[in-house]
């Protein structure tokens, strides 16, 4: 199996878990776009009533081109579970997300889910994160000054560009700059000093959230239990 087989084969095993009745939080990503086709194939078929909670404007409108009911996350009371994507997933179930540029609205959703399920391909899982470069979402006015800040503090960021040269905009409409660290030995320091940076709206980081993992392996797909 190549590595669109693979996310092709976890986005199919995760919604086996998707259950009649349910509010469920739809990530972003390569690996989710097979998770809602084969939700989409559910809905069809069994007359499967779910009511999804987008994380992007591109899963919203995947998602009810197929026929799933979308809503707003304000517009719901709760989410019951959330799949998503994930870039990198370390050894104690931390994660790298916002490859997609879509980490602000996938955290502010997986934060209200009851439950979080992220589904990859085995390359995503490492022993320590940081070989992919770390997301941050931030503020287009005086973002330039928050790079060169996290310059100095050697966090070598950059911003992401389009192949034209111009900014890539989030569905909020900010920045994206990436910090390529190479390898991150402290990711709770690394997230609270983030967190203390004026104009970061949200980083990448995505620590002690994911309570299931399906890992798409040539063998087949592996569910591992992070916490209840
Ligand atoms: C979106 O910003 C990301 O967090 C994705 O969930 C993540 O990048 C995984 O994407 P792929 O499934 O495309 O690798």
């Amino acid at each position: 199996m190549n590595q669109n087989e693979l996310k092709a084969l976890v986005g199919k095993e995760a919604v086996k878990h998707v259950q009649d009745g349910m509010t469920l939080g739809i990530g972003t990503g390569s690996t989710v776009r097979y998770m809602i086709d084969a939700l989409g194939q559910r809905v069809a078929k069994e007359g499967l009533k779910i009511v999804g909670v987008a994380t992007s404007d591109r899963s919203a409108q995947q998602a009810e081109s197929l026929g799933i009911q979308i809503k707003q996350l304000d517009d719901v009371d709760h989410l019951d579970l959330t799949i998503d994507g994930a870039d990198e997933i370390d050894s104690n179930f931390q994660g790298i997300k916002g490859g997609g540029a879509a980490h602000l609205w996938e955290k502010i959703v997986a934060i209200n889910s009851r439950k979080n399920m992220w589904i990859v391909d085995e390359s995503k899982m490492v022993e320590h994160l940081g070989k992919f470069p770390l997301p941050l979402e931030v503020i287009p006015f005086g973002s330039t000054h928050v790079l060169q800040k996290l310059d100095k503090m050697g966090l070598h960021p950059a911003f992401r560009l389009t192949p034209d040269g111009h900014h890539v905009l989030t569905d909020s409409k900010n920045y994206i700059i990436d910090l390529h660290l190479g390898r991150i030995d402290h990711p709770q320091q690394l997230a609270q000093t983030l967190n203390g940076i004026v104009g970061i709206v949200e980083h990448g980081l995505f620590l002690n959230i994911v309570n299931t993992v399906i890992v798409g392996h040539q063998d087949g797909p592996e569910v591992l239990h992070a916490r209840d």
